[in-house]
């Protein structure tokens, strides 16, 4: 069944869906997203997303498309119109089509597109993975330096996706100057002793909805949560590992570089983060 899509105030059948190829999001990859996911038909951190949206914009001094609560509307509009249960909602701001390909950035005349599409995945949060546990493999991080502005420059995560499946592994953990930044499209987190390890905030990783909220159940649970990079090494020795993002929530990592962690299977404090996690966000979804 075809999907109803949003581009620039309009909803459409996806085939009718059209954008420029003088838009610079598809030139330069000059364009910012943000994935949404929804679970019983209700928005997962929207205000989460909604804020950082505006901080990528912000930083590339791009305008806003419309106000949030404009955004939000549509977001609801869409999922209403597919009939989502359980799925994703992508958007996309880009800096628009100024006519014609050029480096220098066009003026305010020029207006922002905005795409969001819908996709859906039942039981998404009954993912099978999240019983067996992922495989990660490392790799170099060769992406440029502003990675917490969250661009559509995925060719890199997307070139790592493959190494990883070529591998026989899920993902890929990218490393620089020694330390792991973050998975291809996920933040990365390590356990040892009880204490969970994750890479501070910083101009080296994109600053997880997830992971934001993740870090905040974990502490009124009263885990104990180190912000500090951490190795590969460090990673293989560790008790248990996990990943998190809007899509896979909180996601255990059973192996790194062919090493299995632990026992080999979904550690404790990953499966009960993931517990917490989808319990509260379930509650506070709009
Ligand atoms: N990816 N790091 C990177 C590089 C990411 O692309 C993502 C999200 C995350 C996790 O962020 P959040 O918790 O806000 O989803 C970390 C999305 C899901 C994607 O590209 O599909």
């Amino acid at each position: 069944m075809s999907r109803t899509v949003y581009v620039n105030g309009q909803y459409l059948p996806e085939e009718e869906a059209k954008v420029s190829i003088f838009d610079r999001g598809f030139l330069m990859a000059d364009a910012v997203y943000e994935v949404t996911s929804v679970l019983g038909g209700k928005l997962i951190d929207f205000a989460g997303h909604a804020a950082r949206l505006a901080r990528s914009l912000g930083e590339l001094d791009m305008a806003a498309p419309c106000p949030d609560a404009e955004l939000l509307a549509i977001h609801r509009e869409l999922v209403t119109r597919n009939e989502i249960v359980d799925g994703l909602i992508y958007l996309q701001v880009t800096r628009g089509n100024p006519g014609d390909r050029d480096f220098a950035f066009p003026d305010a005349s020029v207006k922002p597109t905005l795409v969001m599409f819908t996709q859906s995945k039942p039981g998404l949060a009954d993912s099978p993975q999240a019983k067996v546990g992922m495989k990660v493999i490392s790799i170099d991080d060769l992406r440029w330096a502003r990675r917490d502005i969250k661009t559509v420059q995925l060719l890199y995560p997307s070139m790592g996706k493959m190494m990883a499946k070529k591998a026989g592994a899920d993902d890929a953990w990218m490393v620089e100057d020694g330390f792991v930044t973050e998975g291809t499209s996920n933040n990365a987190y390590l356990v040892k002793g009880g204490r969970i390890v994750t890479r501070q905030l910083g101009t080296e990783i994109l600053h997880g909805i997830t992971r934001a909220a993740v870090v905040r159940f974990a502490r009124e649970a009263q885990m104990e949560i180190e912000e500090r990079p951490f190795t590969i090494d460090e990673a293989k020795a560790a008790d248990e590992a996990f990943i998190t993002s809007a899509s896979a929530f909180v996601m255990p990592v059973v192996s790194v570089d062919g090493v299995a962690l632990g026992s080999g299977t979904p550690g404790p404090v990953a499966t009960r983060l993931r517990e917490i996690y989808l319990d509260e966000m379930r509650k506070a979804a709009i």
